[in-house]
């Protein structure tokens, strides 16, 4: 990570947690990865719990500062949208973050660049930070085009008012998630930094230089503190590792 920009370790925990259980993990992420009194933090640290629970959620990470983010959103601020949830909605409960175009979105429900790039400017407009994930499957990387399409999917669903202190870009390449593969530190840097180059071109020195970009994909206490020791990756979106409050903070052990 380059000097400027601040480490992001994000919890992803998709469709997993009952209150019981989504309560007594949120309280130990808040207990092992408090802020020491006094100290500066490290990083910032986030939780993405599903909507059922970021109400429990929010009061059991209260002063920890863990921070409470969504997995998705509507676009629109209110109406008649049957089981949507509007950022708004997220804001109220407490979400300073919220994850779009995710690669489970696209593929269970058709999302696309410019849906996901709509939604992130909806949870900019309504005062969250919107994390935009991007990245390539197995076939694309292997047809040797995963460099042409992260490219082509920033483009699409970056928003227009990105910045560095609105916008976070997530590299989660899709054969790596959720598979127990993760893409090598060299591998992950390599696009990483061609994600960077991007941002640049688009918004300038300052703000592309700026924006974190994290890596996702089967990230774990093994293999985090590699991953996180390359230039470009500035903390990591995790989902599996993230359903155990040991092994969360061992991956976020690795910010050095
Ligand atoms: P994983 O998921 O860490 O379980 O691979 C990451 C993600 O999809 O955000």
């Amino acid at each position: 990570m380059a000097k400027g920009r601040r480490f992001l370790i994000a919890g992803n925990w998709k469709m997993n947690g009952l209150k019981k259980d989504g309560c007594a993990l949120a309280k130990s992420v808040a207990k092992s990865l408090k802020k020491a009194k006094g100290k500066k933090q490290p990083f910032d640290r986030l939780v993405c719990p599903p909507y059922t629970l970021l109400s429990r959620v929010a009061d059991a990470i209260k002063g920890s500062g863990v921070k409470l983010g969504a997995q998705d959103c509507h676009v629109a601020e209110k109406g008649a949208h049957t089981g949507d949830i509007s950022p708004h909605m997220l804001k109220d409960v407490g979400c300073k973050f919220v994850i779009v175009g995710h690669s489970e979105r696209r593929t269970d429900h058709r999302e696309v660049d410019a849906k996901a790039k709509a939604k992130a400017e909806a949870v900019i407009e309504a005062g969250m930070i919107a994390i935009v994930c991007i990245g390539e499957t197995l076939a694309q990387r292997e047809a040797g085009r995963f460099i042409s399409v992260n490219q082509r999917q920033l483009k699409g669903s970056l928003p227009a008012a990105a910045t560095a202190k609105n916008t976070v870009v997530a590299y989660e390449p899709v054969w790596a998630i959720g598979t127990g593969l993760t893409a090598s530190p060299e591998q992950a840097q390599e696009v990483h930094a061609v994600i960077r180059a991007e941002l640049v071109k688009s918004l300038g020195e300052e703000e592309g230089n700026g924006i974190r970009i994290l890596y996702g994909g089967s990230m774990n206490p093994k293999n985090a503190k590699e991953l996180l020791a390359q230039p470009d990756i500035d903390g990591g979106l995790i989902g599996g590792a993230a359903l155990n409050a040991d092994d969360f903070r061992a991956v976020a052990a690795g910010c050095k």
